[in-house]
């Protein structure tokens, strides 16, 4: 059906650090001679290396979770049962667990059932298998989970903002879920779930599905997601939660001491909802709500279906951190309407959502303010491209036996956001937004490959329109292309010349005038603080703009790395704290790898691990123990 086709990488060494600069003009041929032959992508490959479940053959259509979660044990106990579409008549359905303990397995109406662990596997887990035959068409296994789990976590009250009831969520995405749940554990199939969770009275339980506004006396809270969605997207959190409503579909659930704050940060919600909808099309979760966790959560945000998981690091005061919300709802189209089919494909979700992200940030709040938001990217991805291995460069991947959470790099954000950024220029952007909603409204409630999006892209974009897009090179190669949209942000600008007379005068008064800048110039000016700044110009900034007590956590964590790296010391108190406290990896891996850089700093980082762990989320500790050598 498919071609196979072999890309050559080329230039592999020079490309590394070039970013655009790299030989991306010539030739497939010329190129080939200097270079190993690299084959990138394999587009028959279409099935999913990161299960071990036979999901090609036999699947889950409906999930019924009856769970209870108890903090006492730090476990859920329960079980779950798949309704399945038997494909081809196979005698055994295969499921992913890690860390699950398998009870008993029965079959429809309640017959044992017989079933077999398999080996463990270190980067996938244990496969769950259980002999049915053609007529089969309910699996209930009780299980439990352990300590083990990679998916749970489990906070003390002290972890919490109101620290007297503990707290409780789940992270899915990637390979997680199979960690508190069996599941088949691939983004290539969907599943309706349905729940019935059982929590101590005082706490209230809330999922990505319909959700209760209120507690209730029993501690039984029911769930109901109709439309399917991958398994990664089954999220749960229980706390002591309280819901305040932003507008007729927006909402926001948080502890009930942040929820004022919360509120107000997320006010604009609604409108977003709105403005994201006039770009691609309807929003079809029914409700957009928002739960802000406790500060352990190791990402951002994460976008469970009609619940996105937010970090409270957005909760600044003056809804200046709010293209992350813009974020999560956009992935309400790109990722969850329409999903990548394996984690190889994982720029779809990605870049698309940083994309439409942008989008609907130009239209809340204006072209200037997506500028800065764009070029902040444009240079993380300059960063990123120094950093990764050529391997890891290219929109399409091929994991492999890598851990698909490898994935999430700026090469799917923004070399994604990028290549759409220059469709749109190339097409004009009428008709992008034309491509891009019909693209979301044929392929919504499917998983599709780069490949696919490769043929439709060509269908439906390049042919018509006559275009000349080297979408090949932006898929398939490492590096960044010639022909990456530049931006401009005029603001920016302005915060470069402060730079520049900054170091030429070194007198922080005469040289920065600061007092309109919004959170973004900030962090431009931090981030573009030239090496060989030394303690005391450190110093004469923070004297005036107070950047190590900064309430903005984008700030701060940017401000204490560039602290780090120029040796000033006088973070220190607050630095613990902040590292302490808040498990996101993305303010942590910077901060921890700016300290391993010299001895004394990597005794310090480890004294400071050895406090903030019990803090941090798997996702968080894994990285950080392996960033340390502590693994
Ligand atoms: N879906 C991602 C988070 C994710 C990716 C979790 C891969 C696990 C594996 C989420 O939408 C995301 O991208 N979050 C970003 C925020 C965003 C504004 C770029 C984050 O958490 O930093
Ligand atoms: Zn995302």
């Amino acid at each position: 059906m498919r071609k196979l086709i072999y890309l050559t990488l080329i230039g592999l060494t020079s490309i590394a650090c070039a970013g655009n600069e790299s030989e991306s003009n010539e030739s497939e041929t010329a190129k080939a001679d200097s270079t190993e032959v690299v084959k990138v992508a394999h587009p028959e490959d279409d099935i999913d290396h990161h299960t071990l479940s036979n999901y090609t053959e036999v699947r889950t259509k409906h999930l019924h979770l009856d769970i209870a979660v108890s903090f006492e044990n730090k476990q859920i106990t329960g079980t779950a049962t798949h309704t399945i579409e038997n494909i081809t008549g196979a005698d055994h359905i295969d499921f992913d667990t890690k860390g699950l303990n398998i009870i008993a397995v029965t079959l429809d109406e309640g017959e044992a059932g017989e079933y077999t662990m398999g080996e463990y596997d270190e980067l996938l887990g244990t496969v769950l298998s259980v002999k049915i035959n053609e007529n089969t068409e309910k699996v209930s296994i009780q299980y439990e989970t352990t300590e083990k789990t990679e998916a749970l976590d489990w906070l003390m009250p002290a972890q919490t903002a109101g620290k007297v009831e503990p707290f409780m969520y789940t992270q899915g995405q990637s390979i997680f879920t199979r960690s508190w749940i069996p599941v088949q554990g691939t983004p290539a199939i969907r599943i309706t779930y349905s729940a019935k969770v059982t929590v101590p009275k005082n706490l209230m339980a809330v999922m990505s599905a319909s959700n209760p506004v209120h507690k209730n006396e029993t501690g039984i809270y029911e769930f109901d997601m109709p439309q399917a969605i991958p398994c990664y997207l089954v999220a749960l959190a229980v706390g002591d939660l309280e819901f305040a409503e932003i507008d007729h579909r927006t909402g926001v659930y948080s502890e009930p001491s942040m929820l004022k704050d919360c509120a107000y940060e997320l006010g604009d919600m609604g409108n977003m909802v709105n403005e994201a909808e006039k770009l691609y099309g309807n929003y079809l979760w029914d409700r957009y709500d928002v739960i802000v966790l406790p500060p352990s959560f190791p990402f951002g945000g994460m976008e469970n279906p009609r619940l996105t998981f937010a970090t409270p690091t957005i909760i600044a005061g003056d809804r200046s951190l709010v293209a992350l919300i813009a974020h999560e709802l956009a992935h309400s189209w790109s990722g969850n309407l329409v999903t990548n089919s394996t984690w190889n494909d994982f720029w779809l979700n990605e870049g698309f959502t940083v994309y439409f992200e942008r989008r609907i940030m130009e239209a809340m709040y204006g072209k200037d303010y997506t500028d800065m938001l764009a070029l902040l990217g444009y240079q993380d991805l300059m960063r990123t491209m120094d950093e990764e291995t050529t391997d890891m460069q290219s929109l399409k991947l091929q994991l492999m036996s890598k851990h698909p959470d490898d994935a999430m790099s700026d090469i799917a954000y923004e070399k994604g956001y990028f290549f759409l950024r220059l469709l749109e220029q190339t097409a004009g952007r009428d008709n992008f937004d034309v491509f891009l909603k019909n693209y979301f409204d044929s392929y919504k409630f499917k998983t599709i490959t780069t490949e696919e999006f490769r043929t439709y892209l060509v269908a439906n974009l390049i042919e018509p329109y006559k275009l000349e897009v080297n979408i090949d090179e932006w898929m398939y190669e490492s590096g960044l292309p010639d022909n990456c949209p530049q931006v401009i942000s005029t603001l920016f600008n302005g915060v470069e010349a402060n730079l520049e007379q900054f170091y030429k005068t070194n007198d922080v008064k005469k040289s920065i005038h600061a007092s309109n800048w919004t959170t973004h110039e900030w962090l431009h000016f931090i981030r573009n603080l030239k090496e060989g700044t030394t303690p005391a110009q450190m110093a004469m900034l923070d004297a005036e703009y107070h950047l190590t007590q900064s309430g903005n956590s984008e700030v701060a964590a940017i401000w204490f790395e560039k602290s780090i790296n120029f040796g000033y010391n006088k973070i220190d108190k607050e630095l613990e704290a902040f590292l302490v406290k808040i498990g996101r990896r993305k303010f942590l891996m910077p901060l921890y790898t700016a300290l391993a850089a010299t001895p004394e700093g990597k005794e310090k980082a480890i004294a400071i691990y050895k406090k903030a762990r019990p803090n941090y989320h798997y996702v968080s500790f894994n990285s950080i123990d392996e960033l340390l050598g502590l693994k």
